[in-house]
């Protein structure tokens, strides 16, 4: 029998403990023994609920059992959740994780310290939520050199832009829903402003290097400028906007970043829509692929984290190999970066082609009093330059 502690009974941790028990004997058959699940930490009481036999306060009533052999982390953050895992993880307890944050600070050492201890630290869930793409990432596409991971990253966003855009639905009453149905961060910041999505951008692009690239060093922009007019804009070229994080490995470079695109809405990431998430890849052997599954909420977020939980049990006292060292890669600048944009601007039509030259010209009916436009590529350091020449409204990337 494997015993597992949950640290957290929110949105994540209670829907761990149900696909455990919901789905007790696949998980069981698949993980080669029963999964019972020991202890549930949690600050919170839950009168009524089942869980309150197997609640405890104190960390170290887990942590201090040689009968836990799996902790589940799913409390978010970095404080105090880095200490537990870290000690867990040196107690001899194999670890799976939710948590991003976590991860994309501290996935090295954490790495590190469990293959030190010869067990394992596993965060399928930390990435693309029930979509098993770190799974496939790194013991799939093995043979393959990765040239580029674009994704739709974060679930409550692409829920955002998909019902302003289906619905014409406000911005604020689409992310109150998003947080009703468990999709989005306790702060909402975190999803909107892009830097939920730029630490999963961070994680799956270190895992391609087998090195450590810093979140903080990836430029980040989120959807909160995206305006209605944006979005009739991107319906009359035939597009849809969507949060990308993506990572362009050339040669020497690797260009990252989190941006809203401006993409074909037969693009292969054009119906991702609501709290779907999408991950393309390019290998140079494979050519594309693309993951697609729900990047957020209680089941598919619990059902990624029990396949870590299944696998660690499947791998008593063996490392699974993962490389992801330390040492810091330095990111591409990004003012050299190429990409098409799409720019509104109260500027005259000749303004802009002395600017810009050739340009693609975009109208809709109810807009009059400004000219907007898709530039040919361009790289982001002569956009930023040219553009300052014109009275800008609004631009955002294009994949046009
Ligand atoms: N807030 C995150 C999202 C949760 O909306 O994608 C899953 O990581």
């Amino acid at each position: 029998m494997i015993n597992v502690a949950v640290l957290g009974y929110g949105t994540v941790g209670s829907g761990v403990v149900e696909v455990i028990n919901k789905n007790q004997d696949i998980v069981n058959k698949r993980a080669g023994q029963e999964i019972k699940v020991k202890y549930v930490l949690d600050l919170r009481d839950f009168p009524g609920d089942p869980v309150q036999e197997i609640l405890v306060h104190d960390y170290n009533i887990i942590l201090n059992d040689p009968e836990v052999d799996i902790v589940v982390e799913v409390m978010g953050g970095i404080n105090p959740a880095y200490g537990f895992v870290k000690s867990a993880l040196e107690a001899g307890k194999s670890v799976a994780t939710s948590n991003k944050e976590l991860v994309a600070a501290h996935g090295a050492e954490l790495l590190k310290v469990a293959k030190n201890n010869n067990v394992n630290f596993l965060f399928e869930a930390s990435v693309g939520g029930g979509i098993p793409v770190i799974r496939a990432l790194i013991r799939s596409l093995t043979a393959d050199d990765i040239t580029e991971i674009t994704g739709i990253l974060n679930g409550t966003t692409n829920y955002i832009l998909s019902k302003m855009s289906a619905e014409g639905s406000d911005f604020d009453s689409v992310l109150k829903k998003a947080q009703e149905k468990g999709y989005a961060e306790r702060n909402p910041e975190a999803d909107v402003e892009g830097y939920d999505a730029c630490r999963k951008i961070a994680i799956l692009t270190s895992l391609v290097c087998g090195k450590q690239v810093d979140y903080q060093d990836i430029y980040t922009e989120g959807i909160t400028k995206i305006t209605d007019t944006d979005i009739k804009y991107a319906k009359a070229m035939g597009c849809t906007i969507k949060l990308f994080g993506t990572s362009k490995f050339e040669e020497d470079k690797i260009y990252s970043m989190v941006a809203p695109f401006v993409i074909p809405t037969d693009h292969v990431l054009g119906n991702v829509n609501d709290v779907f998430n999408g991950v393309f890849m390019h290998g140079n052997m494979l050519g594309d692929t693309m993951f697609y599954g729900k990047g957020a909420g209680k089941l598919p977020t619990a059902s990624a984290v029990v396949s870590d939980v299944v696998d660690e049990a499947k791998h008593m006292g063996k490392n699974i190999m993962t490389i992801w060292e330390e040492e810091k890669i330095e990111l591409g600048n990004i003012l050299e970066r190429k990409c098409k944009f799409f720019a509104r601007v109260k500027s005259s039509k000749a303004d802009v082609e002395n600017t810009f030259g050739a340009v693609t010209y975009v109208e809709i009916p109810d807009v009059t009093d400004e000219v907007a436009f898709v530039t040919d590529v361009i790289s982001e350091g002569d956009f930023q330059e040219k553009i300052k020449n014109l009275d800008l409204v609004s631009r955002i990337r294009t994949t046009l």
